[in-house]
């Protein structure tokens, strides 16, 4: 285990994907982990009982717990649980999350509303439940999983795009009010890999309006999937991201890590460079340097 430090980490939607190879990589190297699911008795039972029979199998320090980011509640209970079987928390990973792919125009405001509860509110819930903790103990990491479509806005991904900046700024914002308690926040902000989310992807419901850009979005999808069938790429690119995160040593960890394909990867990285030193001279200019951690 790099950093020789033994971590008490929680990852929410860990039951496919991102989540799924975060908690196994994480537990194979040694850390204490609590993976978090939802709906542990019903959608979440299989992954629960495969995440419990390779603990078991393994030997690994990996337990279930439940979590749904959309529930304040469930977020309290969850980090409660932490508390009790581990005594710290050391890094959330904020990763449950999803996609509402379609035209702008064809969703409803409830229906933005959905998208964001998950993937910006979700994280806040968790956050709002850990932060006392971390903040309490001196240490303490969060990493949220984002996108790089929260930098480069495409077509029929609005909504997700938005949802994905609103993580960016929250975790920027963290970044800076946390640093004085020496909590850190940090952001991954991944390309397209396959994962569960095209299957779990919600569609508007609005179907007349939906129709209406039809042939637009039909060839969109398909250049994308096409490509992204050519060349999927592996995801676990992100998890080794998180799982290199989890083991930096304190006050090391960079805001922003972009893991995408080199010449998304490289354009992403030069634009967070410019954000960066835009942030810098804006906050000099409105006197609030002390306040910001370069
Ligand atoms: N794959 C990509 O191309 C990509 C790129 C950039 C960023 N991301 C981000 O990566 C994160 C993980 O996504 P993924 O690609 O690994 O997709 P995934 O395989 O669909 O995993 C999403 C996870 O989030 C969970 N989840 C959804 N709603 C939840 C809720 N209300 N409470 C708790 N958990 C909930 C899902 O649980 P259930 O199984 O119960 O639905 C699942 O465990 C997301 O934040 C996503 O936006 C993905």
């Amino acid at each position: 285990m790099s950093g020789n430090v033994r971590q008490v980490v929680l990852v929410t939607g860990a039951s496919s994907g991102f989540g799924r190879l975060t908690v196994e990589a994480l537990a194979r190297r040694g850390h204490q982990v609590f993976a978090a699911l939802r709906d542990v008795g019903g959608r979440g039972a299989k992954a629960a009982a495969e995440l419990t029979a390779l603990a078991a199998a393994e030997r690994l320090d990996l337990r279930i717990v439940e979590l749904d980011v959309t529930d304040q509640a469930s977020a309290d209970k969850a980090v409660e649980t932490v508390m009790e079987a581990a005594g710290r928390l050391d890094v959330v990973v904020n990763n449950a999350g999803g996609i509402f792919p379609g035209p702008l125009e064809a969703f409803t405001a409830e229906e933005a509303q959905r998208q964001f509860d998950v993937n910006v509110f979700g994280a806040l819930r968790v956050a709002r439940a850990a932060l006392p903790q971390l903040r309490q103990q001196g240490q303490g990491v969060l990493i949220q999983v984002g996108s790089i479509s929260s930098r480069v806005t495409i077509p029929y991904s609005g909504l997700y795009a938005a949802s994905k900046a609103a993580l960016g700024s929250l975790t920027e914002a963290w970044h800076h009010e946390l640093a004085p308690f020496g909590v850190e926040s940090v952001i991954v902000d991944a390309a397209p890999y396959p994962t569960n989310i095209g299957n779990n992807a919600v569609l508007p419901a609005d179907a007349a309006r939906f129709t209406a850009y039809g042939e637009g979005f039909g060839s969109f999808v398909g250049e994308l999937t096409g490509r992204q069938t050519e060349n999927p790429g592996d995801p676990t690119a992100v998890s080794d991201a998180i799982v290199a995160l989890v083991e930096m040593p304190a006050g090391k960890r960079p805001l922003r890590t972009v893991v995408a394909p080199p010449a998304q990867r490289e354009a992403v990285e030069s634009l967070n460079a410019h954000a960066a030193e835009t942030a810098r001279i804006v906050g000099a200019d409105m006197g609030v340097s002390a306040f910001l951690v370069a």
